[in-house]
């Protein structure tokens, strides 16, 4: 190839086609397991396994490899205190004023409220932030599609912990701008997720919820 740019050569590992299918199927039904959790025990998780899911995260495509995320991991009991307390004053405000009726009809399944006591109790919260621009030798370098490539790596870490035997939840406890205040993060940040981390509370349940038909998601054409 005729470029200034090296590239490198790339292969796939061989497999039948039989084991593919198993793969497949095995990744499909340990995905299918996952569920938000909202009540979380505060059994301890080794940092390590917040390192891997981070770096597996890390491993997503985005535009133009400019790969705009960043992965706060708070553990520190002042420090989940304060987010929590911040992301209820918001929340608060969320149900009792912001929220359209609409939207309250349609969380009403889910049983939640603004009180946010899992904030406290995961052993880990993970803020991630999508890092809009980088200031480089004083001029600023836009990121190209931000929302879909921090999407995808927040995909892949969902997954990653689910892999892990660990449960999440998305939440997005807006607006968002009191996380980039208290974490201190610098003004190309903005928060994208809030994610608890930890294990289920004994006594965990949650909604019983449908998940669309292969029928409703996909066509082949
Ligand atoms: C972008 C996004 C934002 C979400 N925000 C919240 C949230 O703020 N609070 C919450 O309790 N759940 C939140 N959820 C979780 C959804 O309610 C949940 O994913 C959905 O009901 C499907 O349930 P499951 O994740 O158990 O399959 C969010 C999910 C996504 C993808």
């Amino acid at each position: 190839m005729n470029s200034e740019f090296r590239f490198i050569p790339y292969r796939q590992p061989e497999m039948s086609e039989d084991e593919r299918i198993e793969r497949a199927e095995d990744f499909y039904l340990l995905m299918n397991r996952r569920r938000s959790i909202r009540e979380f025990s505060g059994k301890e998780v080794d940092r390590k396994l917040i390192e891997l899911a981070v770096r597996t995260a890390g491993t997503a495509p985005s535009g133009a490899n400019k790969q705009p995320w960043r992965y706060i991991i708070v553990s520190d009991p002042d420090l989940k205190r304060e987010i929590r307390s911040a992301a209820e004053k918001e929340e608060k405000e969320n149900y009792e004023r912001r929220m359209p009726k609409e939207w309250l009809d349609d969380l009403k399944q889910f049983g939640t409220d603004w009180h946010k006591d899992f904030i406290e109790t995961a052993p880990f919260v993970v803020v991630v932030f999508r890092i809009d621009y980088m200031n480089d030798d004083g001029s600023v370098k836009k990121h190209y599609y931000v929302n879909e490539s921090v999407g995808i790596s927040v995909g892949i870490f969902i997954a990653a912990l689910q892999n892990m035997g660990l449960v999440t939840l998305t939440h997005t406890p807006s607006p968002m701008n009191f996380l980039s205040k208290i974490l201190k993060r610098p003004s190309n940040e903005r928060a994208f997720l809030l994610m608890p981390v930890g294990y289920p509370a004994d006594e965990a349940s949650v909604p019983e919820i449908k998940r669309k038909s292969p029928d409703e998601i996909m066509e082949f054409l």
